[in-house]
């Protein structure tokens, strides 16, 4: 624990999903956006709306969980909370924060210059008094539109010109003429937006290089002591963060993959000749990434991670000999090792290592306010690894397996990251998935740079 924070009392305060609220309209709410928090009293509402005076009133962030990872959220209009973003993650300051609004309307606030918003905008008068009307002067570019409409709300983050003078805290920004925004899903997040009555500035809530969290636990793993709050929504559903692009360059480019794919982007209006804009580490080049972000290290577990592509996976029958050998040779601790794996789509347990049976499966589940058929499960099994020359015990063997299936691995894998550490893993040998389906390339992005070696 460092110096710089007076060491503060943490709360983890369960609040299930049900009930919170609607889209307004059924069928069109993807368009509108217009999310209504029920009226309803209830133990649910109560603490959002104490959540919401927090960050409307305090300096101090609070962590919230979105269909993608946990955020760790302030008002994005105030300089001192946005600040304590920063400090709470131990943040490079260089490295810009994305914003979350509840409605589309709220979006066009923040595109609205600071001083225009009640009189006239070049002297056209702002035709939008209320929620519902549109405005003559839609600040919205054009080439946004077909994505807006059919991924927000979602895991989607766009770049939009920020005006001058801005609505937005200049520490969101990092000093960037543009600034990134996306609407999230979860009906947490848009409740808590909409009562807070402002844009939330959040990036993923884990300590800065720590894997994202998914679960209100990981949360607390990283931050406990350095914020006061934490909403518990249960697991997040997509496990990876969003998608970033940025749609004022031509050709349009993405910035990091995430929750919306590259196919998915390629076939809209306008997007299809959409460019990677990220390289990742196995490509790596000299270029300055273009998403701040993308240069710092990130997605680690305590332990060292050996990532096997997928085409290499599938190629050979597991763990390569040379690989384990490597790892006990270099070894300086006088332990028994713990080695760590996840599975995805070929491997078999123990992916041919030498170890005992399996005699016992743990499932470790973890509730969520979604109904059982979402809840996050992992597989874990444990047993003794053995040499192969001796035939002795020389250490544990953890296993877990994360599914097949591009949307299981992406949602389950930050976790695995983090409960393997918690188990005390030495190494984790990860099984990768492929890029061009689905979300494959968010999952293999955040395992390549996790990875200390990568085999192709
Ligand atoms: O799913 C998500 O996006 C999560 C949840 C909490 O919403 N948030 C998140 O935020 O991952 P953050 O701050 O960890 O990541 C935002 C990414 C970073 O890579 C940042 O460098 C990039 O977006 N970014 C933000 N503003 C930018 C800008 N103006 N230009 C280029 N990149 C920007
Ligand atoms: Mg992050």
């Amino acid at each position: 624990m460092s110096q710089d924070l007076p060491r503060m009392k943490t709360r983890v305060l369960r609040v299930p999903e049900k009930d919170l609220g609607k889209f307004r309209g059924d069928e069109e709410y993807e368009q509108s956006g217009l999310w209504e928090v029920s009226q309803t009293p209830s133990p649910s509402l109560q603490i959002l709306h104490e959540a919401a005076d927090y960050l409307r009133t305090k300096d101090t962030p609070v962590a919230f969980p979105t269909e993608t990872v946990y955020g760790l959220g302030a008002d994005a209009t105030r300089s001192s909370a946005v600040r304590g973003i920063y400090t709470a993650k131990r943040r490079p300051a260089d490295n810009p924060l994305i914003i979350h609004v509840s409605d589309l309307d709220m979006l066009r606030r923040v595109l609205t210059p600071e001083d225009t918003t009640n009189g006239t905008t070049n002297g056209k008068t702002n035709a939008r008094t209320n929620g519902t009307t549109e405005t003559i002067h839609d600040r919205i570019p054009e080439i946004y539109k077909p994505l807006i409409e059919r991924f927000w709300p979602g895991p989607l983050t766009i770049l939009l010109p920020n005006p001058t003078p801005s609505k937005l805290a200049p520490e969101v920004t990092a000093g960037l003429k543009t600034f990134g925004v996306r609407m999230p899903k979860s009906p947490l997040a848009l409740s808590l937006i909409k009562l807070t009555g402002a844009p939330l500035a959040a990036p993923s809530a884990n300590a800065s290089t720590k894997p994202s969290p998914t679960m209100a636990e990981h949360v607390l793993e990283d931050l406990d002591g350095r914020i006061e709050l934490i909403l518990d929504g249960g697991p997040c559903h997509v496990g990876v963060e969003s998608t970033v692009v940025d749609g004022l360059c031509d050709p349009p480019l993405i910035l990091r993959p995430g929750g919306v794919s590259i196919d998915e982007l390629r076939s809209c209006a306008g997007w299809e000749k959409i460019e990677k804009g990220y390289k990742d580490q196995s490509e790596s080049g000299k270029a300055a990434p273009r998403a701040p972000g993308m240069k710092y290290k990130h997605y680690s577990p305590k332990a060292k991670v050996v990532l096997y592509e997928a085409s290499f996976a599938a190629a050979k029958d597991g763990i390569q000999s040379e690989d384990f050998d490597a790892f006990v040779q270099n070894r300086q601790s006088q332990e028994d090792p713990h080695v760590g794996i996840i599975r995805t789509r070929y491997w078999k347990p123990a992916a041919g290592l030498q170890c005992g049976d399996f005699e016992k499966r743990e499932t470790v589940k973890t509730e969520t306010s979604q109904g059982s058929q979402e809840a996050a499960e992992l597989d874990v099994q444990e047993t003794a690894l053995y040499d192969t020359t001796s035939g002795a015990s020389i250490g544990k063997l953890m296993d877990i397996s994360i599914g097949a299936d591009t949307r299981s691995i992406a949602q389950g894998l930050f976790s695995a990251l983090r409960e393997l550490d918690r188990r005390g893993a030495d190494i984790i040998f990860v099984e990768g998935t492929v890029d061009d389906e689905d979300i494959g390339a968010a999952v293999m992005n955040r395992l390549r740079k996790a990875a200390s070696r990568i085999r192709s």
